[in-house]
């Protein structure tokens, strides 16, 4: 992707940054001069994610789960350890799976909530030492489930909605300190393993892009250019911010996905 952004003398660290629409922002930004930190669970999606991004920029990578808090506060600290105050935080880590709210066991719940919205608690509240202030931006991937209520997605729809509560909450509280909190709402997403999972058919994939105003799904840059953006200078008075990127799917079209889901599991 060519680029217009410079983000030299930038450190950015992506949270679940080694795979589809984060690895995306993680690219995006090295290809603009940062340097990267990505973590992930997986040490070989840490290991190929870094060995991509280094042929940009300086990369490093850490494995860790956002469910754990020491093992996550220890990738923010040493993150900054080893290249400076974090001047761009994205968290992106997230799990998903169709699943009716009845059918569903607790510990489905549980995990999605674990990984989605007490994750991204973690990821924010053990960075705060270590983000620039003032000057930091923190990037929260949220969903269109966070405001559209979706059958076969209540874990994920209650999750995503605390994750933007947490972004307006944490907007107010560290405003004073220079820190900036935003959320991104991608829409639907070409090639993304949220999408294989949600649209796993040609026929839902078809329904979904046909319910865009823009009539195409998004791509990974699409997603990569708004964080630029919400870091950058010219978003300076941006802070809480919801800002979906979605070709218009938010005005109307995120429901016809539930009813697909629905008509895709029980036809
Ligand atoms: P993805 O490729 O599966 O990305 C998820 C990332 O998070 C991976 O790097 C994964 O790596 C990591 N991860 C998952 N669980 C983790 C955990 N417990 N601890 C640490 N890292 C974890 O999926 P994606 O579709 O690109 O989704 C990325 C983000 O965009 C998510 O927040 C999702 O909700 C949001 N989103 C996606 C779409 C879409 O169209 N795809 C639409 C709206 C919103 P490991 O497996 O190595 O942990
Ligand atoms: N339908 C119903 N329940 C499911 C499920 C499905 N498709 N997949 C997992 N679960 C349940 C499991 O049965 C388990 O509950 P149980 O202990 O009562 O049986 C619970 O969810 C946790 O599953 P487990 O596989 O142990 O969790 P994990 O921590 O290893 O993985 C997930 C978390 C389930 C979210 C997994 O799908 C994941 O790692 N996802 C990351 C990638 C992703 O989802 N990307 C898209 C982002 S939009």
């Amino acid at each position: 992707m060519s680029t217009c952004w410079d983000f030299s003398g930038h450190n950015v660290l992506v949270i679940g940054g080694t795979s589809g629409i984060n690895l995306g922002i993680a690219q995006g930004f090295a290809q603009a001069g940062a340097k990267l930190g990505v973590v992930s669970r997986s040490q070989e999606k840490v290991d190929a994610a870094v060995n991509a991004l280094s042929s940009h920029t300086e990369a490093i990578g850490f494995s860790a789960d956002v469910r754990d808090y020491e093992a996550i506060s220890a990738c923010n600290r040493d993150f900054s350890e080893r290249l400076g105050p974090i001047d761009v935080l994205v968290s992106g880590a997230a799990g998903n799976f169709p699943a009716p709210a009845a059918g569903m066991s607790v510990n489905g719940f549980k995990a999605v909530m674990d990984i989605d919205l007490l994750g991204t608690f973690h990821v924010l509240q053990s960075a705060y030492p270590f983000l620039k202030k003032p000057g930091s931006a923190v990037i929260n991937i949220s969903a269109p489930q966070a405001f559209q209520p979706m059958e076969m997605q209540a874990h994920v729809c209650a999750a995503k909605a605390g994750v933007d509560m947490l972004t307006r909450v944490l907007a107010m509280e560290w405003g004073c300190d220079g820190i900036r909190v935003n959320s991104i709402v991608p829409g639907p997403i070409a090639g993304t393993e949220g999408m294989a999972r949600l649209a796993p058919t040609q026929k839902i994939q078809s329904a979904v892009t046909a319910s865009v105003p823009l009539g195409r799904p998004g791509s990974k840059e699409d997603i990569a250019a708004a964080a630029m953006f919400l870091a950058s200078p010219f978003a300076s008075y941006i802070t809480g911010a919801i800002l979906p990127v979605d070709g218009g799917w938010s005005l109307g079209g995120v429901a016809s996905l539930g009813d697909a889901l629905k008509s895709a599991v029980s036809p």
